[in-house]
């Protein structure tokens, strides 16, 4: 992407991002990267946010979450909370796996802007369901790589053109009150061909998962975000049993259409 890249000079860029199978990290990355290659990054599946992360006017944030039953994950709202914007422009995007995205982007939008962000641009981009992965089967691809590239160059086009005292707000999809936060009641388990290498224990974000014994999953923690089948060298996480079968089937032939990014600049 070398020479496509729009800096803006002076300017620190922030990538934060939540992405237990990496198709967030991605977009987000892509989009982060046409504005800065040296930018600071948070993922806050290795890291928590626990501190204070103060973002000055000039400063651009690009914030990517996936979205989990049309909301944004729970589990980030403290370490989003510590982002302390002054006026700061900053970049909202979600990705979902083509089934819908309902009020995750608006819940994104709202909250940055309660922490002291502009938003500049919000878009809702479609990847690999992680669950269900034969649906939305590795996307982003090609085309979504354009709109990717054309979204992050609207946002850039509206930056340079616009103070940030100058700009709108932006009405964004989706509404208020949002959709009640729900667990999804799949999740994953180990079996026989773990060789405890300690690798999802490690990864889990909600430390759902037994450390002596890595086949058990504790289901009242675990918030189903797949992190620990992504890193199993072995295959021994997955989601399995007739019911997660049943539910991929049904779920494949309601959503397998293919939905198409949206943004809102
Ligand atoms: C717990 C959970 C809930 C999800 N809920 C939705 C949803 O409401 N709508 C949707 O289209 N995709 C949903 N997905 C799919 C993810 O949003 C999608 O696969 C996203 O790309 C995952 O991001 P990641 O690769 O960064 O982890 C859900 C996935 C998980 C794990
Ligand atoms: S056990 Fe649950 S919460 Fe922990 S990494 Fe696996 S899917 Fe995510
Ligand atoms: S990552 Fe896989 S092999 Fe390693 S401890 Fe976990 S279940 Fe076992």
């Amino acid at each position: 992407m070398g020479d496509k890249r729009i800096e803006r000079k002076n300017e620190l860029v922030k990538q934060i991002d939540f992405s237990p199978a990496g198709t967030t990290q991605k977009i987000t990355g892509r989009i982060a990267a046409r504005f800065s290659k040296d930018r600071e990054i948070y993922h806050l599946l290795r890291k928590k946010i626990t501190e204070p992360v103060i973002c000055k006017e000039k400063e651009l944030l690009i914030v990517g979450m996936p979205v989990y039953a049309g909301r944004i994950p729970q589990i980030c709202i403290p370490s989003l909370r510590n982002l302390k914007g002054t006026n700061t422009a900053a970049i909202a995007v979600v990705v979902y796996g083509n089934r819908e995205y309902e009020d995750a982007l608006l819940e994104l939008c709202d909250l940055l802007r309660e922490q002291g962000f502009v938003i500049v641009g919000a878009g809702a981009f479609i990847a690999q369901h992680s669950i269900f992965p034969n649906v939305a089967k590795e996307r982003p691809d090609q085309e979504d790589q354009k709109k990717i590239d054309l979204f992050s160059k609207k946002c850039m086009e509206k930056l340079r053109k616009y103070p940030i005292s100058e700009l709108k707000p932006l009405q964004i999809k989706g509404n208020h009150p949002y959709q009640e936060v729900i667990d999804i009641p799949l999740k994953p388990m180990g079996n026989k061909k773990c060789n405890f290498c300690g690798s999802c224990v490690h990864v889990c974000p909600t430390h759902a998962i037994n450390r002596d014994n890595p086949r058990i999953t504790d289901n009242k923690k675990c918030i189903s975000c797949t992190a620990c089948i992504q890193v199993c060298p072995t295959g021994a996480r997955k989601f399995r049993g007739s019911v997660y079968q049943v539910a991929r089937i049904a779920f494949w032939k309601k959503y397998s259409q293919r939905k198409e990014p949206e943004w809102f600049v």
